[in-house]
């Protein structure tokens, strides 16, 4: 397979509870319960295979049948799993409740994704891929090095700051192309209190672009010379799980075909706005046809032909 993107992350299996409303401390009746392959690495990994984009996922897994389901599920989905080792750890799990409206609470084990150091990568990637994304949630000094080393090599790279840790150094982002934070964590990781000072902190130590994801008021894109809106879709929102990580897979997508800026920042949100109308998190990621579909839908004509005719 010709790889166009390398994909380090989580992956998990993660089982949903829907309920009314959480109130800590008391007993809940679950409307509806779900089990889907997650994890931001997994989830962005399929979120691009089904963008046609060919992907690598590099990641841990354990020894069990679970893990030999999740890794069948990938390779249905066209993600290539040829660098995920297995070790004798459980595979990453996260329990999701998720309330009516949509809103979130996650309980995380972390189990085989702790185990992707250095030693497990293969580093030949550097050979083939176009770009890397990066999620910061793998142990710190795997995601410094293939940061690092990526940006040495030419990629175009992207990192997920989420499972950014207080003992993380920030400089570790002065290598990435992309740095796509919600607005709690680009505050956490520059350790700012205000918006523009913290996305100026990240322009200032080299990172070309920030992307601010807003959850329902869409999202903001900064670079040096720069600075772009656009505004949710209006859709109906029952589950926001995963939502961030078809946003970045749709951006990389954009960014391969090399589309406008403005462009790119629409199609993310357009991409995370079909997440949430569904249970989920990978499941919930859109085919290209269907992100076709909902952008002629939403009068983005234009847009729509472009990730059509993308070649990615
Ligand atoms: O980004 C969503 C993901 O975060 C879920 O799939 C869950 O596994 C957590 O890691």
């Amino acid at each position: 397979m010709n790889i166009s993107v390398t994909v380090f992350g989580k992956v998990n299996i993660d089982t949903f509870l829907y309920i009314d409303k959480l109130r800590i401390g008391e007993n809940h009746l679950c409307l509806k319960t779900f089990t889907d392959i997650g994890g931001k690495g997994a989830n962005t990994a399929i979120a691009l295979a089904k963008l046609n984009v060919p992907c690598e996922l590099v990641a841990t897994v354990g020894n069990d049948s679970i893990s030999q389901t999740a890794l069948k599920r990938l390779e249905k989905f066209g993600v290539g799993i040829s660098s995920i080792k297995s070790c004798e750890e459980q595979i990453g799990k996260t329990f999701i409740v998720v309330e009516s409206g949509g809103r979130n609470t996650m309980f995380h084990i972390l189990g085989a994704n702790a185990y992707l150091t250095p030693e497990k990568v293969d580093w030949t990637f550097l050979e083939s891929c176009a770009a890397v994304f990066v999620q910061l949630g793998i142990p710190a000094e795997t995601a410094q090095e293939v940061i690092m080393m990526s940006k040495r090599n030419g990629k175009y790279v992207f990192v997920d700051p989420a499972g950014f840790s207080e003992s993380t150094d920030l400089q570790i982002l002065a290598y990435a192309d992309t740095v796509a934070p919600n607005e709690v964590e680009l505050l956490k990781i520059t350790r700012e209190t205000e918006i523009e000072k913290a996305v100026k902190k990240l322009l200032n130590i080299g990172v070309e672009e920030v992307l601010v994801k807003l959850g329902r008021r869409g999202a903001n894109l900064y670079t040096e010379k720069a600075s772009y809106h656009v505004d949710a879709f209006d859709v109906e929102v029952v589950d926001t799980t995963g939502a961030g990580d078809a946003f970045n897979a749709a951006y990389i997508f954009a960014k391969l075909n090399k589309f406008e800026l403005r462009d790119a920042l629409k199609l993310a949100v357009a991409a995370s706005a079909l997440v949430v109308t569904k249970v989920g998190s990978s499941s919930a990621s859109p085919t290209r046809e269907k992100l076709v579909e909902f952008l002629k839908l939403k009068g983005e004509e234009r847009l729509a032909k472009a990730v059509l005719e993308g070649s990615t």
